[in-house]
């Protein structure tokens, strides 16, 4: 028998023990963590996939989203990889620009229904076979595309950023170029926020991947003030099925050093 359970799977296994007598037990096995490429994503969204998708405002978000707008009204705030988040109506329900970037039309075309906002659809200029979905308003704006299509060049920098799931979502060696990427993308007093998991079971490998302070501060501190403003344990049965031990969720402030000097 198996049960997939995303990167860990249910088996059951039989042990013959010395005089030949034969036990079975049900296990949790992990299996090898997954390639994140473009068709795996795609893949998800066509399969529906999206255990890490939210229907109500990140929690993390509502906690520090003063901290991102910092007494500024009407900011544009970037949201990388945006899948459907709600969190996006949610800030330009208080009159925000938001700009999101996502691989997959099923998850872009799916927040505006489910958000019952009315879009249109239109190639962007000089992006062959890129394009933008907006609101008639033009309040949301998402990009279809590789977020490394993406660039300062298309729709300018911003004020504020909400990333959340963005670096688990890259295979490792991505994951360097997406923060040069993000960089570029910040305007001077740009406040970005970084919601990222740690997993503290050593052996642990499967999704959601862990990533360590200690790779946050490579990936952005020679050009950015890093702050650690958050980290919860919130480890829930399903975690503890895949044998973790807990489930940190932290969040960071990145600023461009230059804001600082
Ligand atoms: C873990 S989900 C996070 C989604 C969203 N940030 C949220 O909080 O619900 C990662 C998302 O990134 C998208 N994605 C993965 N690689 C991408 C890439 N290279 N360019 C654009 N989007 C990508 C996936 O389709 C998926 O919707």
């Amino acid at each position: 028998m198996q049960v997939t359970f995303q990167e860990y799977r249910l088996a059951m296994s039989t042990e013959v023990d010395a005089v030949g007598k034969t036990s079975s037990r049900l296990q949790f096995q992990q299996c090898k963590p997954a390639d994140l490429t473009l068709e795996h994503w795609i893949t998800r969204w066509e399969q529906q996939k999206i255990g890490f998708h939210l229907d109500t405002v990140h929690e993390m978000l509502k906690k520090h989203v003063d901290v991102m707008l910092n007494g500024r009204k009407q900011i544009r705030i970037f949201f990388p990889l945006c899948g459907k988040a709600v969190d996006m109506k949610w800030l330009a329900d208080q009159g925000h620009t938001v700009v999101g970037v996502e691989l997959s039309e099923i998850a872009i075309k799916q927040f505006f229904t489910e958000q019952n906002l009315s879009y249109i659809q239109e190639p962007v200029a000089g992006m062959p076979g890129v394009d933008i979905f907006k609101t008639t308003e033009g309040q949301i704006s998402l990009f279809l595309c590789n977020i490394f299509d993406f660039s300062s060049l298309i729709a300018g920098q911003f004020d504020g950023i909400w990333d959340r799931g963005s670096l688990q979502a890259l295979n490792s060696p991505d994951r360097q170029r997406y923060s040069k990427l993000l960089i570029t993308l910040m305007a001077k007093g740009c406040r970005y926020l970084l919601d990222t998991l740690v997993c503290t079971k050593s052996d642990f490998e499967g999704l959601p991947i862990k990533i360590s302070e200690a790779e946050t501060r490579d990936l952005y501190g020679h050009a950015c003030d890093i702050q650690l403003l958050d980290s919860s344990d919130t480890l829930t049965g399903k975690q503890k099925l895949w044998g973790l031990e807990s489930f940190i969720e932290e969040v960071h402030l990145i600023t461009p050093k230059t804001d600082s000097s």
